[in-house]
Formats: C-alpha cells, structure tokens, sequence
C-alpha cells in the first residue's frame, strides 16, 4: 500500500488549454475562495482568459478583486501581471495575451433572471413579487448551490472565456453542490407543491368532484399545518410557475453534463484536519460514482517547520534540561522557543499523518500542498504567494 500521493501539479490543469471549466469545493472555511481566486490570477499571468466566480469572499479579498458590489456581472481585475513581467495589466485586465474578471454570485439576482427570461412581463412580475417566491430565492437550502451552477452555465454558454473557475458556496457538506439542482428541481416539481396546487386546477369541473373532494381534504390539513395565506402564496406561485418547470429542469440537466464533460476539473480543497478530510474523502467517492473528473486533493494551510530534524521529543527534552540548568530570563526564552517548536512539530506530524491516511484509502488521487500563511490572505499579492505552491514542488 503506497503511502506517497501522486502529486497534483495545478500549473499543469491551468496551462492545458483543454481545461475549461475548475470547480473549487470542500467543506466549510477550507479555503475554497482563496483558492480559487488564486488559481484564477496564477491562470491570466499565465496567459488565458478567465472568469472567477465567488461566492462570499472575504471583504478585502473582494475589494483587492475590484469586486465591489454584488451586481451579477463579472469585472475586470486590475493589476494582473504576466510571464515574470511587473508590468501591470491595463484597465481592461488584460496583460500580455491573459486576462482576469471576476464576479461575486448573488443569487436572488440570479434566480430573477431566471424567471425573467422564462416568463412574459405580466407573470415574471407576478412571480417576483409574491411572498412565496421571494422566500424560496433567498432561503431556500440549497438555492445557493443551485444559482452557482446556473451562473456557471450562463458564464459558459457566453463563451466570452477560456476558463472559468468557480468557487462554491460555504455548505455544511461539499455534497451540497452535487445535489442541489436536484433537490430544487425536485422541490420545484414535487408531488407536495403539485398536490396543493391540483384543488385550484380541478375546481368546477364536475366529474371531478369526488377526487376534488379528496385534495380539498389533504389542503384543508396542509392549510392548517402552515397557514392559509402561504398556502394560496404557494398555489398562485406554483401556477405562475408550472410553465417553467421543464426549463428548471433542464437547465440543472445542462449544468450537471457540463459538469461531466472533459473539459471540467474538480479541486477537492481540505484542511489538514481530521473532519475536513473526512469530507473531502466523501466527496472524492461521490464525484468517482458520479463520473466527475477529479484534479486531486489541495491540502491547504498545511504547516511546516523551519528545523524539521529538531523532533518534538528532543526538543521537549532540551526544554527540561534548560530549565534545569538556569532560571535567567535568556534562558527562559529558549525554554519558550523549544517548548513551541515541540508544539509546531507535533502538530506537522499529525497532519502528515492525515495525509498518509488520506492517500491509504485513495491512493491514485493526486495532492497538492499549499503551505499556511503566517497571515490571511487578502489581495493579489497574498494569491500569487498562494500560487506559487501550484508547480508541485
Ligand atoms: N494557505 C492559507 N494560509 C493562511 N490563510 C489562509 C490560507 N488559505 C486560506 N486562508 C484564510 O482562511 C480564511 C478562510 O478562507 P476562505 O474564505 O477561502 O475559505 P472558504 O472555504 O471559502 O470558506 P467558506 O466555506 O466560508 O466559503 C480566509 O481568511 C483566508 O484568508
Ligand atoms: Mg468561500
């Protein structure tokens, strides 16, 4: 059993003009936007043209992005620099052939659009307006994921860039992505929301009247269970909307084949911890029972130490002798920057050991490493140092 992770070269995914389409996913606070604005910035220096689309980054990294306001529309990113020149990049973010736009996904605009495209006037401002709908646009679990993959889709078919990385939203579960456009579409056309709305569509119709009667039964404890007004919300919106209900579901059909088609890679990104591996192996299973083609694993903030060969034992064992010998302040000091580096060494050993356990149970999956920064990561330059972990050394 081999223990030693084929690496994941990440220059090589971006400098491959096949790859299309680069999915960022993991588990909550792993680092999924920084890397994936990362890999976005190391792509256009690199020289291809390319859209990133976040989803919540941090304020200063949107701000260093030129990323503003949350308008649905990418933008230029200025200062982007290419091929070991310093030259910044014109207004248009473009630099030396690459260039760079970003995007932040709001994702009540996104599902607006939507029904605005699908709907004539009259019914999309019906739809919009009604209490029912708007809840559903900014609550819904999973409407985040769902209006990610729509976005991606739409960035797609514009055919404006060569690469599109995408982060994904902040879920629980890195599973959520996968599943979403199915559970919403499902949602969308499930039996509940077409049995509450089938009293309105049969009403009046006399041979009807029995069955009829049956759905008045179940609306009338459906109404009680949650309320009357929503319930008509729910009806008039399910109506207004019956139109679309094949559009909902293709597009998540569309999405999902892009997903799977060649010129899309997966990014699993991991803490070196324990739960954040845990979902990351998840994850890889799911996307190889799904026919997703997967990069590799980015082990990010993964921890080092300057004095490697100083183990945590020996170096514990010199903090006791010390301590032993004189109690001066100097002296102290040293105690102190043993007992610390006892401490880092430990913790590397863990995570090294995660790792190894990682590549046990999946072997032919390839790893990057991209070691913690001292401090967040918060403009171009804190990227660029991202990525330059990206060459596989
Ligand atoms: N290699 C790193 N070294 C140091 N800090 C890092 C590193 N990678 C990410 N960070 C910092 O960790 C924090 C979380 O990163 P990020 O926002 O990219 O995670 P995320 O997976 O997108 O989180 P969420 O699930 O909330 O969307 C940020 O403050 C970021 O600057
Ligand atoms: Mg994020």
């Amino acid at each position: 059993m081999s223990t030693t992770p084929v690496p994941l070269v990440i220059d090589q995914l971006i400098d491959d003009r096949r790859t299309r389409i680069i999915v960022c996913c993991g588990s909550g606070g792993v680092g999924k936007t920084t890397i994936a604005a990362a890999v976005g910035l190391r792509a256009a220096e690199r020289g291809r043209h390319v859209v990133v689309l976040t989803v919540d980054p941090a304020r200063r990294l949107a701000q260093s992005m030129g990323l503003t306001s949350l308008d649905n529309t990418p933008r230029p990113v200025t200062g982007i620099r290419t091929g070991g020149s310093r030259r910044p990049a014109d207004e248009a973010g473009q630099a030396h052939g690459g260039s760079l736009h970003a995007m932040m996904l709001d994702m009540k605009r996104t599902f607006d659009e939507i029904v605005e495209s699908h709907a004539d006037p009259d019914r999309a401002a019906q739809i919009l307006a009604n209490p029912f709908y708007q809840s559903l646009s900014s609550s819904f679990a999973g409407t985040q994921e769902y209006m990610a993959m729509e976005k991606l889709g739409q960035l797609r078919r514009a055919d404006e860039w060569d690469l599109i990385v995408v982060d994904t939203p902040p879920s629980r579960s890195a599973l959520d992505f996968l599943d979403a456009p199915q559970r919403l579409g499902k949602f969308l056309d499930g039996r509940l929301l077409r049995l509450l709305v089938a009293p309105a569509k049969l009403g009046g119709r006399t041979g009807l009247r029995v069955l009829n009667a049956g759905f008045g039964m179940v609306t009338g404890v459906v109404t009680k269970i949650i309320g009357s007004q929503l319930l008509r919300d729910v009806q008039t919106f399910v109506s207004a909307m019956d139109t679309m209900f094949g559009g909902f579901r293709e597009r998540a059909e569309y999405t999902y084949r892009l997903l799977r088609a060649p010129g899309t890679s997966f990014l699993v990104i991991a803490a070196p911890e324990q739960d954040a591996l845990r979902e990351a192996s998840y994850f890889v299973e799911r996307l190889e029972r799904d026919g997703m083609p997967l990069a590799g694993l980015i082990l990010n903030r993964v921890h080092r130490s300057p004095a490697a060969r100083l183990s945590a034992a020996r170096s514990l064992a010199a903090a006791e002798t010390l301590q032993g010998l004189d109690d001066s302040e100097s002296s102290a000091l040293g105690i102190n920057a043993l007992r610390l580096h006892a401490e880092r060494m430990r913790q590397v050993e863990s995570e090294r050991r995660l790792a190894v356990r990682f590549t046990a149970a999946h072997p032919f999956v390839p790893v990057a490493q991209i070691p913690a920064q001292p401090d967040d990561v918060h403009d171009l330059n804190g990227l660029r140092v991202i990525g330059a972990a990206f060459t596989g050394e």
